[in-house]
C-alpha cells in the first residue's frame, strides 16, 4: 500500500426526512444563499422542505445552474453575495449544482484578479465560503469531496481544494425518486467508473481498498438495473444503496493509498466540453476502450476484477479478461448507456478534434503511470469508434 493521509470531515445525514437537519447545521446568524439548478427541486418538494427548514434563517436564492456548470453563470452569483453579505452556501441539486457552488464559494474569497485562473492556471484556493449540500442526484460524490469541474467556452476543467469540501451533506434517497431514467443511469455508471478509476490500475496489495471497491462495483451492478425496473424503481432501499455507493465511490476512502488512473474522465471531459454529451455517457464510451488498449498494463487488476466482481473462472487469463470487458459493456448497455462514439453519432474526424483539446489542456500524460500520451489517447478513441 502507498503512504497516505486521509480525512473527510463532511457530516452526513442519510435517510428519509433528513432535509430538516439543515436547520441545526447552518448557524442561525448566517446569511445563506440557497443555490440550485433548473428547477427540478420546485417540482419534487425538495425546495419546500429546504425553505421550511430555513424558516428561522436569513436566506436568499440563486438558481439556473446548468448541467456541466458554466463559469459565466457561476460568476453571476458574486454580485448577490456582495449585495447581501452572504456567508454560507446551501447547494441543493446534483453534481453540477454542488460543483458550481464550490466554484462560487472559492471565487467569493479569491484574492487573485481572475477566478478563472483557479481552473485554468490551477491557482491554489486557500479559502472559500462554507458549503452545505442537499444532494438530489447520486453520482459524482461531490457532496463530500474536494473536487469540482467548471466549463467555459468548451473548456471543461477541474480544480481541487479542501477549502471547498462541504461541511455537511443530506442524502435522502426519497428525493431521487423524481429522477429520469437517464439521470438514474448516468449516476450509477458515473459512480461505477469513479470506482474503476481508483481500482483498475496495478496492485499495491491494498486489500481493504480493493475489497471496498469490489463491494461498491457489485452493489452498483446489482442495484442499478433495479432502479430502472417498474417493480423496483420506487424502492427506497434500492435508491439508498445506490446513493451511498455513489458517495463512498468518491469520498477519498477507496482512493487512499492506491494508484489512480482518471484517464477515462479526462478524455470524457473533452467529449462533454466539445459536444455537450452527458458526463457519465462519455465515460461509458471511453472506459471499455481504456480496458482494451491498456490490457497489458492493467492485466493483474483486470484479472482480479474478472474473478472477484464478475465471478469468472472459466477459460485462460486472457479469455477471462475479455469476458469481463464484455460484461462491463453489457452492464452499461443494460443501463441504457452508449458504449461507442458511433452511439452518439461521432466518428473518425472527431478524434482529431478531441486530441487537439487534450493537447490544449495539457492532458498529455494521463493514467496511473502517466503512460496515456496523446498517441495512446488516439488509440483509445479509435478503439471506441
Ligand atoms: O437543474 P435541475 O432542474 O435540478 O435538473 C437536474 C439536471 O438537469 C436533474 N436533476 C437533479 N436531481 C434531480 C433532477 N431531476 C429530477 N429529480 C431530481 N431529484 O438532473 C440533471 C443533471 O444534473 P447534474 O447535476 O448535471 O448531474 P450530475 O450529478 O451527474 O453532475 C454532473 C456534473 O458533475 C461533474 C461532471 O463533470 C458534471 O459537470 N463531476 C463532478 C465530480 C466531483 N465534483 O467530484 C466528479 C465527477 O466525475 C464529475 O466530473
Ligand atoms: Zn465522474
Amino acid at each position: 500500500m502507498l503512504n497516505f493521509s486521509f480525512e473527510n470531515q463532511t457530516r452526513i445525514h442519510f435517510g428519509e426526512g433528513q432535509i430538516s437537519a439543515i436547520t441545526n447545521e447552518i448557524p442561525r446568524d448566517a446569511k445563506v444563499l440557497v443555490v440550485y439548478g433548473g428547477g427540478s427541486i420546485k417540482n419534487n418538494g425538495v425546495y419546500d422542505q429546504v425553505i421550511s427548514a430555513l424558516k428561522d434563517h436569513t436566506w436568499f436564492e440563486f438558481s439556473g445552474i446548468e448541467p456541466n456548470p458554466l463559469y459565466d453563470t457561476l460568476m453571476k452569483a458574486q454580485a448577490l453575495i456582495k449585495e447581501h453579505d452572504i456567508d454560507y452556501l446551501l447547494a441543493v441539486g446534483g453534481g453540477s449544482v454542488v460543483d458550481g457552488s464550490k466554484f462560487i464559494a472559492a471565487a467569493a474569497l479569491y484574492a487573485g484578479d481572475d477566478p478563472w485562473d483557479i481552473v485554468a492556471k490551477q491557482q491554489k484556493v486557500e479559502s472559500a465560503l462554507p458549503i452545505g449540500v442537499v444532494l438530489t442526484l447520486p453520482a459524482t460524490g461531490s457532496e463530500t469531496n474536494i473536487g469540482a469541474v467548471v466549463t467555459r467556452d468548451g473548456n471543461k476543467l477541474p480544480f481541487m481544494s479542501s477549502a471547498v469540501r462541504p461541511q455537511f451533506a443530506v442524502l435522502d434517497p426519497a428525493v431521487t425518486l423524481s429522477l429520469s431514467e437517464r439521470q438514474i443511469s448516468n449516476g450509477v455508471v458515473d459512480a461505477f467508473i469513479h470506482t474503476m478509476e481508483q481500482y483498475l490500475t496495478y496492485s499495491v496489495n491494498a486489500k481493504v481498498q480493493d475489497r471496498f471497491a469490489e463491494g461498491l462495483l457489485q452493489t452498483l451492478i446489482e442495484e442499478g438495473p433495479k432502479a430502472l425496473l417498474a417493480e423496483s424503481k420506487d424502492d427506497l432501499e434500492v435508491r439508498g444503496n445506490i446513493m451511498w455507493s455513489a458517495t463512498m465511490a468518491l469520498n477519498g476512502l477507496i482512493g487512499a493509498g492506491v494508484p489512480q488512473d482518471w484517464s477515462t474522465h479526462m478524455i470524457g471531459h473533452e467529449l462533454t466540453g466539445t459536444y455537450g454529451i452527458d458526463h457519465a455517457r462519455t465515460l461509458s464510451i471511453v472506459l471499455p476502450a481504456v480496458m482494451k488498449v491498456r490490457q497489458q498494463d492493467k492485466h493483474e487488476k483486470l484479472l482480479q476484477y474478472a474473478q472477484r466482481v464478475w465471478h469468472i473462472s472459466e477459460g485462460n487469463e486472457e479469455q477471462q479478461i475479455v469476458q469481463a470487458i464484455q460484461l462491463t459493456e453489457n452492464f452499461f448497455q443494460s443501463m441504457g448507456m452508449p458504449i461507442r462514439l458511433s452511439d452518439v453519432k461521432l466518428g473518425e474526424s472527431d478524434v482529431d478534434v478531441l486530441l487537439e483539446k487534450l493537447e490544449l489542456h495539457g492532458m498529455v500524460a494521463l493514467g496511473e503511470k502517466q503512460q496515456v500520451t496523446l498517441p495512446v489517447s488516439r488509440q483509445i478513441l479509435t478503439t471506441a469508434l
